[in-house]
Order: C-alpha cells, then structure tokens, then sequence
C-alpha cells in the first residue's frame, strides 16, 4: 500500500456519496470521485482528488473508470436509486432499472477491482445497502430486495476473499430525508401508481412524513464508511443512523 491510500467512491454527485469523499480528503486520502455526469466544484479542489466519469449500469464506463483510477485500496459502491411504489404499478423494466444499478452494478464494480486487490493482498470493498433489509416495509418490494441481494453478496464474498487479505463490508443507513434519494427515484415513482393501492401509499407517504421518528444524518453515513474502510475489526453489518442502530439492537 502507497504512503497516502486511495479509495474510489461511487455516486458522488450527491448525498452521502459526496459527503464521504469530502471526507476522505480531509483525512488526508487520495479520493477518486465517480460519477455519472462529472462537475467540478461540488468538491474542494485538491492534487489529491480526481473526478471521474463511472456509470455502474455501463461495463465500458466501468473498465475505462477503474483503468484511469489506477491501484486504489478501498472501493466504496455507494451509488444507489430508489423506488417506493406497490409492485403492480411498477413495469419490469424499472425492475430492472434498480437491480442494474443497486445490484449488478455493485457486482460489477467489485469484479473489476478484486483482481489488484487479491495480487496485492489488501484492499476493501465497502457496500452500501439499507436498514431496510432489516425490518421490511411496504411499497419497498424491489428495492429491498436488490439491497438484500447485496448483503447476501457481501457476506458470503468476504469468506472467499479473507485467504487473501482483502475485506468487504456493509453500511446499512436508515433513512436520510436530507439526501436527493427521494427526489432523485419520484420520476421513477411517479410512473410507478396503482389505483388499486392509492389510499395504502398515501397511508405510507404520511407515516414518512412523521418528524419525530428518529432519522439518519448524512455524517452518520460517512463516519461508517469511514470505520468500514479503516478498521479491519470493524464488523460485518455496521448500521449507519439513530434508527438503522435501533433496527440492529431489535
Ligand atoms: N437516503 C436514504 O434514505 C438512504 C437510506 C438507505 C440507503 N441509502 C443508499 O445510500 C446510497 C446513497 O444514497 P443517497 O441518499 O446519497 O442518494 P442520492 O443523493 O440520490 O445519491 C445517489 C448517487 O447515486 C448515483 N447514481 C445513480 N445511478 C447511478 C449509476 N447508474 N451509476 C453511477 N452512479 C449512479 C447518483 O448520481 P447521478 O447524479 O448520476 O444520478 C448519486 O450520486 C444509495 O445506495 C441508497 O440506496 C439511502
């Protein structure tokens, strides 16, 4: 491992992916920053940050991306979309939209980076899921279960890459309210209505409305991240907010 490590981020245009690779920096890491459409200025400028263009939907964005990124030691997948609908509104075809990216993408990442991980015989790769793999709740059928999937893939990864040294964990944040997640996944939602079930999810759209139930904070997120990259005691399932950590204890 170089003297300053290098960690690649997915989905850092916004939310909790923007805010770990600012953290990042101010550790004094070397940040690649990914994401779809790069822009500069969301982060502060430094020698020790690149912004690259990373589609995880795109296996030629992927191989360019991890190519240009060079040797890193953590990768981080934390680009994610959202769907809360019932699932006989919702077309397969956003299906999948959100295993692409949720999934396969996460997948796809982790494929490309193993290889120096392993001959390099360090490295981490860090998955961002959702507390809500760990008490389910309605209208989440398909994004629950593309982030189950993830756990169930870290989980078992990580058995067959210890021989080598090399680490994979888990975030599981609850709810963040302060992120783009929800506007970014309401053009996907609004396409996602069924009539038959418009009273129950205005019913569910109420109750998450309720400001005092205890929620995730970004920092929460970051400072989870940040523990799964650095401290290889760290456990498995690390729960990121006040109510993914109460989820955890139930
Ligand atoms: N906020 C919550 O309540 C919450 C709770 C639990 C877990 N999470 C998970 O936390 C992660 C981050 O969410 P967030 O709250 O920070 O939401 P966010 O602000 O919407 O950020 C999601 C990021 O993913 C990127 N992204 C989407 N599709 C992509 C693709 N195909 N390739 C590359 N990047 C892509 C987005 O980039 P673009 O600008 O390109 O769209 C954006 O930067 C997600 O995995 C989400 O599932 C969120």
């Amino acid at each position: 491992m170089s003297a300053i490590s290098t960690v690649l981020i997915t989905g850092c245009s916004s939310g909790f992916g923007l805010e770990t690779a600012r953290f990042f920096l101010d550790k004094g890491w070397r940040v690649v920053a990914t994401m779809r459409t790069p822009r500069e200025g969301l982060l502060p400028s430094s020698e020790r940050l690149r912004l690259l263009a990373l589609d995880v939907t795109d296996a030629d964005s992927i191989r360019r991306c991890v190519e240009e990124a060079g040797p890193i030691d953590a990768l981080v997948n934390n680009a994610g979309v959202g769907l809360l609908a019932p699932l006989e509104g919702v077309a397969l075809s956003s299906v999948r939209e959100i295993f692409e990216t949720n999934t396969f993408g996460t997948i796809a990442m982790t494929q490309a980076v193993l290889p120096q991980f392993r001959q390099r015989r360090a490295g981490v790769v860090v998955n961002v899921t959702s507390s809500v793999t760990l008490k389910s709740l309605p209208l989440l059928s398909v994004y629950t279960s593309s982030k189950a999937a993830v756990n169930a893939f870290t989980e078992s990864l990580a058995l067959e890459l210890a021989p080598f040294n090399v680490r994979a964990r888990l975030v599981l944040p609850g709810r963040a309210p302060s992120t783009s997640f929800g506007a970014n996944a309401r053009p996907r939602m609004a396409g996602s209505t069924h009539e038959a079930y418009a009273a129950f999810t205005q019913s569910v759209f109420a109750a998450l409305g309720d400001t005092a139930a205890p929620v995730t904070h970004t920092q929460d997120v970051v400072e989870a991240v940040w523990r799964a990259v650095t401290d290889p005691a760290a456990p498995m399932r690390i729960p990121a907010g006040a109510d993914a950590v109460a989820l955890s204890q139930a």
